[in-house]
């Protein structure tokens, strides 16, 4: 099949979380099935320079955008094995410091960026000769490429791509001021609650529910979660309306990437058979990090984005409590500064057991997963997550609390004592993670038992090629 993947973020192109890894991957997944993958992305600040190979394409966007006209350049970059890309080019809009904000702000005009960009999806989609089947698209900065095809098959365009909408996650949904559907030059009809409408505003994330062919999400259990009014973020019933065409596929994980036996970002590899290096990597993380080296200290650690999904509150929380034991705690992240807050506040008053670091970092990523020895993950709700699995495969062991993706993924002691490889707590506050952690130290204390789970959460395979089928099926519903 011919696929048109786009998304505002591409690993390793551009990234601010999880969907970059995603789409970059779903990207190579496919091509390694065997089908024609392309990728469309805006060409972000640095990316040229990066990637020399990038050839300019003999191609003019010149689409209307509310009552002017905006034009833009292409560029693209072949690369062997892997999707073709597609990069649309103008820098007004996307040559910044920032893909969404700078200093914590969200730029004032993201609905004519991304509005923009999806109408070169589209335009893309219709006039290239190479005719995608389908146009796949992901979260809401591209959600309105569906009904843009649908107009556009309206006035004529005869046999166009179907169209997949991936959610990655509810809670950001691009909503604006009503003014910004006019951006769209799609007819008022659509303006309406069936439609892009929600509460008198523009909401783009909706409208892509509403008209997409397929809707998918990022585990099995956020398809369910988010038909539920607690999870719904006010979508739950557009997404119960669509519900027979709504599917949730868990991601998979670009072991090419992220594994533990040929990575440049870890001080020595390790595996199943040969877990010394593990040990190697967690006393160089605790020394390069400014923490007392030591083996028999549990080390846990975290990474991720610090917003409020993923369970911070409960994190300081329950911290606040267990450090008075033996164990350390690392944290990796970015976010509201607030949250950075409490976690700097937490290393003063821990400072030879807790390390924190603010900002975004791919190599100490690659260090704290391999260097921990168990991994924090207490969201409050989450679509999929992606560093769980990576923690499973670095012998982390992750806690998770049993939402979303962390549940389709980590199987607990109470689940399965033979294979589990994780520990899952389902109270969202921080007594139950305190005790989760609790448990994570009893198990730590028990070698066999503990090297059991590392092996159990080694073994475990979430490879793409896998997956990459649950898409092709749904791609073949058309
Ligand atoms: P989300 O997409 O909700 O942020 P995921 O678990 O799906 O959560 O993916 C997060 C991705 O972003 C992972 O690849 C993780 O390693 C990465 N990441 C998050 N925060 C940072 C950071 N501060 N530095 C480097 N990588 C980060
Ligand atoms: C979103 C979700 C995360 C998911 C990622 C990739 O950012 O928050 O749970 O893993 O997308 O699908």
């Amino acid at each position: 099949m011919k696929i048109l993947l786009a998304s505002s973020e591409v690993y390793p192109f551009s990234k601010t979380g999880g969907l970059a890894d995603m789409v970059g991957a779903l990207g190579r997944a496919l091509v390694n099935a065997g089908h024609e993958a392309v990728i469309v992305t805006p060409l972000y600040r640095g990316i040229r320079e990066k990637y020399p190979a990038m050839r300019k394409v003999d191609w003019r966007f010149d689409l209307p955008l509310g009552l002017t006209n905006v034009q833009a350049d292409l560029w693209e970059l072949n690369r062997t094995g892997e999707a073709k890309i597609y990069f649309v080019d103008h820098p007004a809009y996307f040559d910044r410091a920032g893909i969404y904000l700078e200093n914590h702000i969200s730029y004032a005009d993201n609905a004519e960026r991304f509005i923009f960009f999806s109408k070169c999806v589209v335009n893309l989609a219709r006039y290239l000769p190479w005719r995608p089947d389908v146009v796949h698209v992901h979260d809401w900065q591209v959600a309105l490429v569906p009904a843009l095809v649908l107009q556009q098959k309206i006035a004529g365009w005869g046999n166009p791509p179907a169209t997949c909408l991936t959610i990655h996650n509810l809670a950001y949904q691009g909503v604006f001021p009503a003014e910004a559907f006019a951006l769209t030059n799609l007819p008022e009809s659509i303006f309406n609650t069936e439609g892009a409408e929600f509460f008198g505003l523009l909401n783009c994330l909706k409208a892509g529910i509403a008209f997409a062919d397929f809707i998918t999400t990022v585990s099995p259990r956020y398809a369910r979660e988010i038909t539920t009014e607690e999870f719904g973020c006010g979508l739950d019933g557009v997404l119960r309306r669509r519900q027979s065409v709504l599917t949730g596929i868990l991601n998979g994980v670009d072991y090419a990437e992220w594994n533990t036996t040929k990575n440049p970002h870890l001080v020595k590899p390790f595996s199943v058979g040969r877990m010394a290096g593990k040990k190697i990597n967690k006393l160089e993380l605790q020394k390069e990090l400014g923490l007392p080296a030591d083996e028999s200290i549990p080390l846990f650690g975290t990474i991720s984005r610090l917003a409020e999904q993923k369970g911070v509150d409960i994190q300081l929380g329950a911290l606040a409590e267990m450090l008075n034991t033996n164990m350390q705690f690392v944290l990796l992240g970015s976010g509201s500064q607030e949250y950075e807050r409490g976690y700097r506040d937490l290393a003063r008053h821990f400072p030879r057991k807790v390390a924190v670091h603010f900002g975004y970092n791919e190599t100490l990523a690659h260090r704290i997963e391999a260097g921990s020895d168990f991994f924090l993950m207490p969201s409050r709700f989450e679509p999929c997550g992606l560093n769980q699995m990576y923690s499973l495969r670095y012998g982390t062991i992750p806690i998770v609390r049993a939402t979303g993706g962390l549940d389709d993924s980590v199987l607990d002691w109470t689940q399965n004592a033979k294979f589990a490889t994780g520990i899952k707590f389902s109270e969202y506050n921080s007594r139950s993670l305190a005790k989760a952690i609790r448990k994570a130290l009893v198990l730590f204390s028990q070698p066999k038992l503990f090297q059991a789970c590392r092996r159990n959460a080694m073994k475990a395979d979430f490879s793409w090629d896998r997956t990459v089928h649950d898409y092709i099926e749904v791609y073949q519903q058309r």
